[in-house]
């Protein structure tokens, strides 16, 4: 039986183009629902775009555009990144469409027929500029002109009410908060009494969202619309049949500061509402630019299109997959990434790459040798891509993808190694069928190791194997077909100057 795989990333608001933190996190996502396509398992990927709210409305006002206007315009820069991202995935899910907004209103309506939401009165500070609730801390910075009191009737879940039910859960479902660092974190937020969450916005100040379905002078608050798009896109209300099979999500990817949000806000809204809760929700950490955050003011956001335009899409995935690891910071530059381009792609793959096509090019006609047979140095490879591959298989179960590379990689230093070691370029000349079972056993190694790059680096690998003209999917060796024809292909990684 093959498990299913339901991954998210978060949806993005659509106020500004797409960034690397963006690029960042639907990428991990496509490397992990590959590697689980690979493994035969049921996946299913969603990603999407967040478009209510007062960030989204308060955009679309300063393009002069009305916001389902401004919606339009942003979505498709999204969508044809991550098709020259190479994003697989299944659904991409926008809150403004009516499958979702119908969701949203039923989720509400189910929460009130609970007794979860009531309705207050609120006092507190308002910055008119920022069009929000300021804490008094906020207020004392000095930063927010335009201070006054404000007294509003909103809407309010009873969040408070599942506090204790949500602290055992993650208290006895270890991987629901990962990595655990991030789930003591959580831990810590709710050793404090939880407020309940004020889930409305009058429309006299904010227009820009779902309507309550029982009172037309609100609109959701949005983090409350937004969580739902998880459940919206595996036909929650609408196809039971399919949410019944994907839901619960195998893991929801999120970044670090987005956190309180997906582990406290949402799995109590579930609770309110008689839903499973997501098996697992993993926070990575942040992409720094030399070693300080990214932000449009300090002009250091990294625009993925200039790498990818100037390196290619598959040595940048590989890159922020190899240079991160998952749960911490990580610091981008563009010196480390030529240094990783050339030592790991350019040095060690490309080259064992290009000596054993060349080799067979020039010394059999172009048909892949036959591995005659093995002594020790050839069995121990072969073993050795066994364990690769179960180590690769528990690593990225693990979400130790940097590891996982960094196996793949040692394993084709180690071929290299043995390249080096038995010389097939001198041998060719005595012995053809000794330097045929070494150019086999190679050819077989990187094969093998395509494979297990092949989530990571989709379409380089894909040429790669396309040249091997032999099994592309299965990692069990003897996938390499002797007497097939090895096809020429242009340089797949050459070396940055
Ligand atoms: N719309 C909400 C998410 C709703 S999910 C139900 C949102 N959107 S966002 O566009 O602001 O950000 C989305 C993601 O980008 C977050 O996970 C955030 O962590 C990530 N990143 C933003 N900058 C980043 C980096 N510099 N590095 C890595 N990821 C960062 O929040």
């Amino acid at each position: 039986m093959k498990d299913n795989f339901y991954i998210t990333t978060p949806i993005y608001y659509v106020n500004d183009k797409p960034h690397i933190g963006h690029a960042y996190t639907t990428i991990l996502a496509d490397v992990l629902s590959r590697h689980n396509r690979n493994m035969g398992n049921n996946t299913f990927f969603l990603t999407g775009l967040d478009e209510h709210g007062q960030k989204v409305q308060q955009a679309a006002e300063n393009f002069k555009l009305n916001p389902k206007a401004h919606c339009d315009k942003m979505a498709p820069r999204f969508i044809e990144l991550w098709d020259k991202l190479y994003i697989s995935n299944d659904d991409f899910i926008r809150t403004t469409e009516t499958r979702h907004k119908k969701v949203v209103k039923k989720i509400l309506q189910i929460v009130m027929d609970n007794g979860d939401i009531y309705e207050a009165e609120y006092e507190g500070l308002y910055s008119v500029s920022e069009e929000r609730f300021i804490t008094e801390k906020e207020a004392e910075t000095g930063v927010y002109r335009d201070i006054k009191t404000l007294k509003e009737k909103n809407y309010f879940f009873r969040m408070s009410k599942y506090q204790n039910k949500l602290i055992d859960y993650i208290k006895s479902h270890s991987e629901f908060i990962q990595p655990v660092h991030r789930k003591n974190e959580i831990l810590g937020f709710l050793k404090k009494p939880l407020n309940d969450l004020c889930i409305s916005r009058p429309k006299s100040r904010l227009h820009w969202g779902i309507e309550l379905p029982f009172d037309d002078q609100y609109v959701t608050y949005v983090w409350f619309d937004a969580l739902i798009n998880y459940i919206t896109a595996v036909g929650y209300g609408d196809d039971q049949i399919m949410f019944q099979k994907k839901w619960p999500a195998s893991l929801h990817l999120i970044g670090k500061d987005i956190l309180t949000t997906h582990a406290v806000y949402w799995p109590t809204m579930l609770m309110s509402a008689n839903i499973e809760l997501p098996k697992s929700i993993f926070a990575h950490g942040w992409w720094l630019m030399d070693e300080s955050k990214m932000s449009k003011s300090l002009g250091n956001v990294i625009n993925p299109m200039d790498i990818i335009d100037d390196y290619g899409v598959d040595p940048f995935r590989y890159y922020l997959m190899r240079e991160m690891v998952l749960g911490q910071d990580a610091n981008f530059t563009i010196e480390s990434f030529v240094q990783r381009y050339n030592s790991d792609l350019a040095n060690d793959f490309g080259n064992l790459l290009s000596r054993v096509t060349t080799l067979i090019h020039k010394n059999y006609f172009s048909e892949i040798p036959s591995p005659g047979k093995f002594d020790e140095q050839e069995l121990f490879i072969k073993l050795n891509s066994k364990s690769l591959y179960d180590n690769v298989t528990i690593l990225f179960s693990e979400m130790k993808l940097n590891e996982a590379i960094e196996k793949i990689m040692q394993f084709i230093r180690s071929v290299n190694k043995y390249m080096e070691l038995n010389a097939p370029w001198q041998m060719v000349k005595e012995d053809k069928i000794g330097a045929g079972r070494i150019l086999y056993t190679a050819g077989e190694a990187l094969r093998i190791s395509a494979i297990l790059l092949s989530p990571v680096m989709p379409n380089r690998t894909a040429i790669l194997l396309d040249a091997l003209n032999s099994e592309k999917n299965d990692c069990s060796w003897g996938g390499l077909k002797s007497g097939n024809i090895i096809k020429k292909h242009s340089s797949l990684f050459p070396r940055i100057k």
